[in-house]
């Protein structure tokens, strides 16, 4: 066992992963067969690019627990608009209508890469937030050093609501998501001794608005921290939550995949 807290109650909802990542390749199927005796009930693989929407999609037709979600991320939205505004958000509106299919994402805005143009990514930033407005689907929110734009688009969008996935905002933006009726998603940094403001946006967030994600095989929690991570190590995240909200690791498994049923609209 690699989860070292799980005793047979409410198993894990991790609501980002990707495991279409390469790093998964030689284990993938290994893996994933044996996720559910690790405590992890549930999974959404996130399929972000080109490349990783069909694999994601993939992944799906093969195992029950889990879902998916599509979307351009800003690191990828110059490619989807070389392939064509209409072209590519027709592709989006065709695995949306898929049953496994639950948000639109992870979209949003990367200045720490910046590895495309600001302009083009807060083009598809929007045309994805109005695809959502079109849809009806959530959205997940990818903001890396980019809050003051986040926010700014997010205000004018007021009818759209999802997930800020491995939220690194201060807590008053997190207040200010909440009250706008979002969700808050802790990964493993929540775990990290440099976590800075983390703790303090955990210990104000409402139980039911808060959420857990692995974002594997990226962000592996203390003391796994380095390691390639996976679904199983989420459940130090899932402790970590439990000792700051005053709540044991079964209430938070609960709570959390509530949570996560609810906003990708599994109940
Ligand atoms: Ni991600």
């Amino acid at each position: 066992m690699k989860n070292p807290f799980f005793e047979g109650g409410y198993p894990l909802f991790d609501t980002h992963a990707h495991y279409d990542d390469a790093r998964f390749d030689a284990d993938r199927d290994e893996l994933l067969s044996s996720i559910e005796k690790e405590g992890v009930g549930f999974i959404v693989d996130v399929g972000c690019s080109f490349n990783s929407i069909p694999k994601a999609f993939e992944l799906t037709r093969k195992y029950g627990f889990m879902y998916f979600s599509v979307g351009f991320h800003p690191n990828d939205a110059a490619s989807a608009e070389d392939y064509g505004e209409k072209r590519s958000l027709d592709m989006l509106r065709s695995y949306l209508a898929d049953p496994k299919c639950v948000a639109i994402g992870e979209i949003g805005l990367d200045y720490h890469w910046d590895d495309v143009p600001r302009e083009i990514q807060k083009r598809w930033f929007e045309l994805q937030l109005q695809l959502s407005l079109e849809t009806g689907y959530p959205v997940i929110i990818h903001d890396r050093e980019a809050h003051g734009d986040v926010m700014d688009i997010l205000r004018r969008y007021k009818g759209v609501t999802g997930i800020l996935h491995s939220f690194s905002g201060s807590p008053e933006m997190a207040d200010e998501l909440i009250k706008m009726g979002w969700y808050i998603s802790f990964s493993g940094v929540l775990t990290f001794k440099n976590a800075a403001k983390l703790p303090e946006v955990a210990v104000r967030v409402p139980l039911d608005r808060m959420l857990i994600e692995t974002d594997c095989p990226y962000l592996a929690p203390h003391p796994k921290r380095g390691e390639r991570n996976d679904s199983s190590l989420m459940a130090y995240t899932a402790m970590r939550l439990a000792e700051i909200k005053g709540l044991s690791y079964d209430e938070v498994c609960r709570i959390t995949a509530e949570n996560a049923k609810r906003v990708y609209r599994l109940i």
